[in-house]
């Protein structure tokens, strides 16, 4: 990615005159994460970098619910995503009509509502999470309400990972990662067989069974920590490709190993859009203030949750 430089610098120098910073989700190839990101994590990082940040311009790298969650919780700011088509198949689950249907059949129950889901999902929802602190957000729901059943919407699989991991009922929807839910239990058995040393990592977006057979589950942001401490000789990411190359820049020593499956929504994002969203000042996502005020409530519950 280094024969990328000029464009890089190019990038670099545009964000200073604009007053913009560029947050790159971990799933960013590596010129952009190691090369333009100023601050790069997993969904909860960024969305807490975004409400921290004093820039005026907000480019998102990463998918258009990040764009829409750094808006909710910055509307002063003005945020860009280079490729309007940056989806996600689970934001693309559910609608917020779909959310008040669901609450109208689970009266007095709270909605907790993963981030990879549009403003007007969020809208409907009591408080956000991520798949660094689902567990963590459902049981504090389940408290507040006094309740032993929440609504956790719209990922089938990380709802069943969260309900492995807690008492607290939970209420699913059917939505589905495209990149994790192709992962399965042959894939780690294969793994295992040809690799008996290595250590699998997984994202809770994955079937029950892969986490079942891997070493460890967490979001992006955990993963790459868990090679930092532990580093591994040999590791397995399952999850997106990027998660590999931009992790291994940082641990040498550390052999990366197994299959991954790319995400065609995180990789509409380039090098040549960012540079055109800065020169463009395009493509900017708004809220309508309605929506965000609500919204804003729910991501803004888990954002002030303690660590
Ligand atoms: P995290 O970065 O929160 O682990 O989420 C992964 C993901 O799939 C985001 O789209
Ligand atoms: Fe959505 Fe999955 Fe792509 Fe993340 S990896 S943006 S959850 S489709």
């Amino acid at each position: 990615w280094r024969l990328q430089a000029p464009l890089i610098a190019e990038i670099n120098r545009l964000k200073r005159q604009a007053g913009a910073v560029i947050l790159a989700h971990n799933y960013m190839t590596p010129e952009i994460f190691h090369g333009v990101g100023d601050y790069v994590g997993d969904s909860l990082g960024l969305a807490k970098e975004a409400a921290r940040s004093d820039a005026k311009i907000i480019v998102q790298a990463g998918v258009h619910f990040m764009a829409e969650t750094s808006k909710i919780l910055s509307p002063e700011k003005t945020v860009l995503i280079p490729d309007l088509r940056a989806g996600c198949s689970l934001a693309s689950s559910i609608t917020g009509a779909d959310v008040r249907l669901i609450k109208a059949r689970r009266p007095g129950l709270p909605v907790v509502t993963y981030v990879n889901t549009t403003a007007d999902v969020k809208a409907e929802t009591d408080i956000c999470c991520t798949s660094a602190n689902a567990v963590q957000v459902v049981e504090w729901a389940a408290r507040e309400w006094g309740v032993d059943r929440v609504i956790l919407i719209p990922d089938e699989y990380l709802a069943r990972n969260v309900a492995a991991q807690t008492t607290v009922g939970i209420i699913a929807w059917k939505g589905r990662c495209e990149v994790h839910e192709r992962f399965t239990a042959q894939d780690i058995a294969d793994m295992r067989e040809a690799y008996p040393g290595a250590e699998i990592l997984a994202h809770p977006e994955c079937p029950e069974e892969v986490l079942a057979a891997s070493d460890f589950a967490g979001s992006t942001a955990a993963m790459s920590d868990y090679v930092a401490t532990k580093k591994p000789k040999q590791v397995v990411l399952i999850t997106e490709c990027s998660m590999a190359s931009n992790v291994a820049g940082d641990v040498p020593g550390v052999e990366f190993i197994g299959p991954c499956n790319l995400c065609p929504h995180m990789k509409r994002i380039t090098l040549e859009n960012i540079r055109d969203c800065l020169v463009n000042r395009q493509f900017e996502v708004t809220v309508p203030e309605d929506i965000a005020a609500r919204a804003r409530q729910a991501v803004q519950r888990m954002v002030d949750l303690p660590p």
